[in-house]
This record gives C-alpha cells, sequence and structure tokens, in this order.
C-alpha cells in the first residue's frame, strides 16, 4: 500500500489543494496526523475533505480545542483567538466528527501514528533525547509523528541516535533511507503552517514494508491563503507567518 501521509493542515485549503495536486497518482491511501484545524481560515473545507478521502484520522490539540474537548488555557494569545474563531465557523457535524477522532499511539499495519508524543499528545518531540525517550514507548519499529511543523525526524540505531537531515530549500522531494532493525520516528512536515524556514507545503510518501520514505514540498498560493485569514479576522500573525515558515 502506497500511502500519503499528512499532518498540521491547520485548515489551510490552499496548501492541501497543492499537496493533493503534487502527490496525485503516487499513492493508495491517505494518512493524517491530526491538527486538521487551528490558525487557517478554511477549517470546514479542510475538515468535509478529510471525511471524505482520509483512511487513517488522529486527532490533533487543535482539534480537541476546536470542538471543546480541552481547555484554552495553555493557548497562547493568537492560538487561542484562532480556536475560538474556529469553534464559531464549524459544522456541528464537523465538530461531531472532530471530537470523535481518535487518540494516539495508533497503531496502523506494521507502524503506528502518533500526533506529540506517545505518552502525551500535546509534547514536541524536537531533540534526539526526546526521540529516544518516545521510541521507548512505541511498539512498532516505525512510527509518525507531527505537532512540531518540523520536516524530519529521528532513528536509533543501536544506542546511536540519528538526526534526519533536512530537505534543501531547492529541492522539492529527497528520499530517506534507513538500515532495517533501527527504529524510526519519523515527520511529515507541517501541509499548512510549515515552522523550518520552508514557506512550502510538506509532506511524505510511504510504501508499506519500504525502509525508506519521500519526503515533499509543494509550493501553494500564500497570498491567497494570508488573504483568507486576514479576511476572516485573525490575528495578524498568522498570515504573516505563512510566508516566512516559521
Ligand atoms: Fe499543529
Amino acid at each position: 500500500m502506497r500511502y500519503l501521509i499528512l499532518s498540521d493542515i491547520h485548515a489551510n485549503w490552499q496548501a492541501l489543494e497543492a499537496v493533493l495536486a503534487d502527490a496525485a497518482g503516487q499513492y493508495d491511501r491517505i494518512l493524517c496526523l491530526g491538527d486538521y484545524v487551528g490558525y487557517g481560515a478554511s477549517p470546514n473545507e479542510v475538515v468535509d475533505w478529510a471525511r471524505a478521502h482520509v483512511s487513517v484520522n488522529l486527532r490533533g490539540n487543535h482539534d480537541r480545542a476546536a470542538c471543546g474537548l480541552t481547555s484554552l488555557d495553555w493557548f497562547n494569545d493568537h492560538a487561542r483567538a484562532s480556536a475560538l474563531w474556529t469553534m464559531a465557523e464549524l459544522s456541528a457535524e464537523n465538530k461531531a466528527w472532530l471530537r470523535a477522532l481518535p487518540q494516539g499511539p495508533l497503531p496502523h499495519e506494521d507502524f503506528a501514528l502518533i500526533h506529540g508524543a506517545p505518552l502525551d499528545e500535546d509534547e514536541y518531540i524536537t531533540s534526539p533525547d526526546l526521540a529516544r525517550d518516545a521510541l521507548d514507548y512505541l511498539e512498532p519499529a516505525l512510527a509518525f509523528f507531527g505537532h512540531t511543523h518540523l520536516q524530519g525526524g529521528f532513528v536509533r540505531a543501536g544506542r546511536r541516535m540519528l538526526t534526519v537531515p533536512r530537505l534543501p530549500a531547492k529541492e522539492r522531494a529527497a528520499v530517506y533511507e534507513w538500515q532495517p532493525g533501527t527504529r524510526c520516528l519519523l515527520n511529515p512536515g507541517s501541509v499548512g503552517q510549515p515552522r523550518d524556514r520552508d514557506r512550502r507545503a510538506a509532506y511524505a510518501l510511504y510504501e508499506s514494508g519500504a525502509h525508506s520514505l519521500a519526503y515533499r514540498r509543494a509550493e501553494y498560493d500564500v497570498p491567497l491563503a494570508q488573504a483568507a485569514i486576514d479576511a476572516a479576522g485573525l490575528p495578524p500573525i498568522l498570515s504573516a507567518r505563512l510566508a516566512e515558515g516559521y
């Protein structure tokens, strides 16, 4: 089975459309690691699409927030403002769908899906040490995670931890291969709000049983996504950051 792996779409319809066009014909099923909504201006469009097209869904912290499953106290000001806007904007059906999303780790075939970390979906795995801890709590040798909005990941080879190298700014694709027997925690990056100083939408392609992952980036119409955020009256930082990818 060939999978399109998405994470952190964050209601960015323009970025999602570009990813789907870029990956067309190269996958059989879609997996999503959560954060369908929050920050962006198209929550219903993205959730309507996910309900119709994504085979394996997982909830993220912003999905929880947007359907009232969590307190907004720990969100910063702009995340809280966007969560409140999203809550008011979402249809009742889409809110019910978000509320029913499963929490990770979610086993699927011979890998696992998580949003943040295995024991805490709100925790950010941003270092080899955090990845080493996380791998201890995962049964399969391969897991995909999101939440950091940073494409890449970590691999444990014996006692050594390796960091997956970044995709160079001018490259649209890079295949990362690992040795059998290693344990991998890999992040496809964020479709709708990349934070690795590369504004292009990030995603990944994986084929069952392979010891490799294709990391991809797709250009999208950033000004259109920004205009939608501004027109919705969302905090200006949410449109500004899309231009720089932070
Ligand atoms: Fe996110």
